[in-house]
């Protein structure tokens, strides 16, 4: 399947970014309370614990950071949360607040205990990104007026904020940014329980007529992902509209995974060419990310945040610290006889001790 050309379609199937267009079922789809809220149970325990102390106080929230990969649910739990403590949100991205003076408008703008919610905040420019410690800290900024000799600083109090961050690297934060949130909020992958929950939901609100059993395979078939969970069954509907009688059974359900090229093991298209690459072309590893992503014509940031995350959790390819490793899983999985002294052991003892490359 190397140099196999994949067209716009199949990359959207599984892509965890929101496609144009899908932002406004996310809309109708969001759940709006923590109660609602599938899943996540821990992050969930911690957030309700402190929205609660600071509706009491009358305080604003400590500020949040939600970190894990795309489409699990950080954008929807800072609307949430901002839902919760009943104030406004301001909502913002890392790359488009360009110049200090920005952040300091929207700084500025905020009412009493508001959310200004900055997703992708490890995306920050440097600069801009120092305007928010003072801000985070002491909820003050400085500001600098005129220029050359007569130029002055002057201090500006904000009124008492939350800054909600959304990341899907938490390890490219840089610490004095990560130093300044109150509380982590490390989601996860969920369970095909927890998006069977989700889906069953979606299904009710969508007016769609499914069976359970044709749900639990699109959740067990969905990468862990909410936001692709909803996107298959969207594309199921479909198919069962034109193929069958618009209700989702297991065997709709089947068929239209098998269209889609989602396999047994939920992995799509996309994930199977980062595997085949590292096997095929790399003899199944090391081989380091930079190398790997140029092979597949992606860019470093989508391999490690999207496809590595989820094969990771899969047990079909280790990082080690001289590259990418497939596992024998991945060898089994892709039906790839296993080459000698290629795929790391199970279970990652192999690969850490470093046997595998001496
Ligand atoms: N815990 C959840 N319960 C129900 N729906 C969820 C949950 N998490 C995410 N979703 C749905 O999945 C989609 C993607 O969520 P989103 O918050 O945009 O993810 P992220 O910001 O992490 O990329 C949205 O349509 C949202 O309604
Ligand atoms: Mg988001």
């Amino acid at each position: 399947m190397a140099g196999d050309s994949h067209g716009s379609r199949d990359r959207r199937l599984l892509e965890p970014e929101a496609a144009p267009g899908e932002v406004e079922l996310d809309h109708v789809l969001r759940p709006r309370t923590l109660a609602a809220y599938v899943g996540q149970r821990r992050v969930k325990e911690n957030l309700a614990i402190f929205i609660e102390a600071a509706r009491q106080r009358g305080e604003a929230l400590d500020h949040v950071l939600l970190s894990g990969p795309p489409g699990l649910g950080k954008t929807t739990l800072a609307h949430i949360v901002a839902n919760e403590l009943g104030v406004n949100i301001r909502v913002t991205s890392g790359p488009a607040i360009e110049r200090q003076g920005d952040l300091v408008a929207i700084l500025t703008n905020l009412e009493p205990r508001d959310v200004l919610f900055i997703d992708e905040i490890h995306r920050l420019h440097r600069a801009v990104e120092e305007v928010l410690y003072p801000a985070m800290e002491d909820g003050v900024v400085d500001i600098v007026i005129g220029q050359g000799p007569a130029a002055r600083s002057v201090r500006l109090e904000l009124p008492p904020f939350t800054l909600i961050g959304a990341t899907t690297r938490q390890g490219m934060l840089t610490s004095p940014l990560r130093d300044r949130f109150g509380v982590l909020g490390r989601l996860e992958y969920y369970t095909p329980e927890e998006l069977q929950q989700i889906l069953e939901r979606a299904a009710v609100a969508l007016g769609v007529e499914a069976e359970p059993d044709g749900l639990a395979e699109l959740a067990r078939r969905s990468r862990g992902t909410p936001r692709v969970a909803l996107r298959l069954l969207r594309r199921v509907r479909d198919v069962a509209q034109v193929r069958g009688e618009g209700r989702i059974t297991l065997a709709m359900a089947e068929r239209a995974l098998t269209l889609l090229d989602v396999d047994e093991a939920g992995l799509d298209r996309n994930d199977r060419r980062v595997l085949e690459a590292i096997i095929d072309l790399f003899d199944g590893g090391p081989v380091g990310v930079e190398t790997l992503a140029a092979a597949i014509s992606e860019d470093v940031e989508t391999v490690e945040d999207v496809y590595e995350p989820f094969l990771m959790q899969k047990g079909f390819l280790q990082r080690t610290p001289r590259g990418r490793v497939a596992t024998p899983a991945a060898y089994r999985h892709l039906g790839r006889p296993l080459a000698k002294g290629g795929a790391a052991g199970e279970g990652g003892a192999v690969g850490e001790q470093g046997a595998l490359f001496s």
